[in-house]
């Protein structure tokens, strides 16, 4: 099974959601950068006021920030049977940065997933996205609602609207996507790791189908 694996994709595209069943079924450790930053700014640590000042208004947080959380992150012992990065790499000196400590730490990525959906869906997705406040588990309020609104169903914490979840952060959120992460896809084609799935059909068929491909 392919398991050292990069999910990619614009903002809303599904890639927290596709890495937390992917996760289950196959026990690897999800990373998360936009989820730890969101855990600092929670925590009120150094490193999330600084996040905060770019996340609430859709700008990437700083590469040299960035790369150092997660050059610490990727060496820790629970990535060694296998990881899934959700939001990282989005620049090209993020994913050289990779690249090379992949090689060092012998955690060579396997396969890059990358999640195409159009903008009038993302815009659909993102407003009416709800997130645990404990688990971050992602919901909808109408296509992936929970069994009690405003109640994770696997946690039970209350769920909550993202600061960065609302039309005008979006759009700088969608600029950043098309010239500074698309073309990354380039960068994993030439290296022969790029995979696409088309994240409009639902969220099982969109697991069902990317889990039958990494288990070839
Ligand atoms: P991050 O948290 O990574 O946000 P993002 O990339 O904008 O992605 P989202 O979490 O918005 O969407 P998603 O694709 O995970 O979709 P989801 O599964 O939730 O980053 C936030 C910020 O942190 C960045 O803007 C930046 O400031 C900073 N940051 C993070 N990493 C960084 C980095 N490497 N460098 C610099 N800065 C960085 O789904 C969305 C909605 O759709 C949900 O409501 C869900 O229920 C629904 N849905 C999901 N899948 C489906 C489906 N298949 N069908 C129907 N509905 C679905």
């Amino acid at each position: 099974m392919l398991k050292n694996i990069i999910l990619m994709g614009p903002p809303g595209a599904g890639k927290g959601t596709l890495a937390k069943q992917l996760k289950t079924a196959f026990n690897l450790t999800h990373i998360s950068t936009g989820d730890m930053f969101r855990e600092n700014i929670k925590g009120g640590t150094e490193l999330g006021l600084l996040a905060k000042k770019y996340i609430d208004d859709g700008h990437l947080v700083p590469d040299e920030v960035t790369i150092g959380m997660l050059k610490d992150r990727l060496a820790q012992e629970d990535c060694a049977n296998g990881f899934l990065l959700d939001g990282f790499p989005r620049t090209l000196p993020q994913a050289e940065a990779l690249e090379k400590l992949s090689k060092e730490i012998n955690r060579p990525i396997e396969v890059v997933v990358n999640l195409d959906c159009d903008n009038q869906e993302l815009i659909r997705r993102i407003s009416g996205r709800r997130v645990c406040k404990n688990c971050g588990a992602p919901y909808h309020i109408t296509t992936m609602k929970p069994k009690v609104e405003g109640v994770c169903d696997l946690c039970g914490g209350p769920l909550y609207q993202r600061a960065d979840d609302n039309e005008e952060a979006l759009k700088v959120r969608l600029d950043h996507y098309v010239h500074d992460t698309k073309p990354l896809l380039d960068f994993y084609a030439e290296r022969g790791l790029l995979e696409n799935f088309n994240s409009l059909m639902g969220s099982q068929e969109l697991f069902n189908q990317v889990s039958t491909f990494l288990n070839k």
